[in-house]
């Protein structure tokens, strides 16, 4: 017999066939009826993005052999509640840069981008309620709240060449890794898992995103604009105080020091070169890369305690690809 030159459907991987489905899902939910809602909304999420988070749900789901609708559901709701962050954030760093395009607040204005957040947020509750789990709605509810908590901990940092390392790390904990920790917590949850391990999932979900967010500052300043589809150099545009900086005050002489102070004091534009190249020779760059790599090593670790599969490859493939990204 002739073997067909396609590859057969067994061979296909089961979870990048479901993100299709997610895919095609959050358009379905996306759908209002209100014109602006669905022109802003289809704008951000037609935009792309990697995904990661609906791609945890899925991975953790498959690892405990969980197949049912309500995975893709969840994946399409945590995939709403980031888009829905982002929205929100792009308005509050006065970002113009997302996803290759100009942002929605650029584009339609900061009200619109604020208020169609809300309508992402709401969106992706009502959608949890149809799963009907008492357990899912307080994972995401917590999540959501203490995402919310990261990014006013954030304003309150801001300009404050003072913030200890602690708390800076606090920061991305809630604004980002509680994502990623809901996201594997919520596979778990599907798929039956005992309490310990459920815990372990979301260590990985929380050690995973800690190392996203690390890299995302790093990138901030060494990364390239059109490989992020944001605009770098816009974390000390708004004297944002983030590790690269913290690190490069820590090692630099006294008058580069102050240099640094500054530009977390007042914001900085122009003197971007200057302040990168202190901070490349301070080895604050690496010192970042570093701390993210111990923060994937720990996820990494989390992941080999499941059984081996497929997903788990693909979980362990995660933690290198979050510190070795370019986008
Ligand atoms: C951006 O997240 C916000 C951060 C937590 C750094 P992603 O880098 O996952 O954004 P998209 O969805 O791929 O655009
Ligand atoms: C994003 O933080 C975190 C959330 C959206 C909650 P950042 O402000 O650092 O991320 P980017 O660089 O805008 O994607
Ligand atoms: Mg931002
Ligand atoms: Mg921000």
């Amino acid at each position: 017999m002739i073997e067909s030159p396609v590859s057969k459907p067994a061979a296909a991987d089961p979870v990048e066939l479901a993100m299709l489905e997610v895919d095609a899902l959050i358009r379905q939910r996306l759908a209002s009826r209100v014109a602006l809602i669905d022109q802003i909304s289809g704008y951000i999420v037609n935009a792309g993005g990697k995904r990661i988070r609906p791609r945890l749900v899925l991975l953790f789901a498959e690892a405990f052999g969980c197949h049912g609708p309500e995975r893709l559901e969840l994946a399409a709701i945590v995939e709403f509640i980031h888009t829905a962050t982002l929205l929100h954030d792009d308005v509050v760093d006065e970002s113009a840069l997302r996803r290759g395009r100009a942002t929605a607040n650029a584009t339609f204005g900061n009200a619109a981008s604020v208020l169609v957040g809300d309508f992402l947020y709401s969106r992706a509750f009502q959608m949890m309620v149809s799963i009907d789990r008492m357990r899912v709605l307080e994972v995401l509810a917590d999540a959501t709240n203490v995402i919310a908590e990261g990014e006013v901990l954030q304003l309150m940092n801001m300009h404050d060449p003072d913030l200890t390392v602690e708390d800076y790390l606090r920061v991305i904990r809630y604004k980002t890794a509680k994502l990623f920790e809901a996201s594997a917590r919520l596979g778990a949850v599907l798929g039956g898992a005992d309490a310990a391990t459920e815990e372990s999932c979301a260590d990985y979900g929380r050690c995973l995103g800690t190392a996203f967010q690390l890299v995302d500052d790093l990138l901030d300043y060494e990364g390239d604009t059109t490989a992020l589809g944001k605009n770098v150099g816009d974390d000390l545009r708004e004297g944002k105080p983030t590790l690269p900086l913290l690190l490069a005050m820590e090692r630099a002489a006294p008058i580069e020091r102050e240099f640094i102070r500054r530009a977390i004091e007042e914001g900085e534009q122009q003197r971007l070169p200057e302040i990168l190249a202190v901070v490349r020779r301070t080895g604050a760059l690496e010192a970042t890369r570093a701390a993210a790599q111990q923060e994937a090593d720990k996820a990494r670790t989390r992941a080999l305690a499941l059984p081996p599969s497929r997903a788990r490859e693909a979980l362990i493939d995660l933690c290198v690809r979050s510190v070795h990204r370019s986008s």
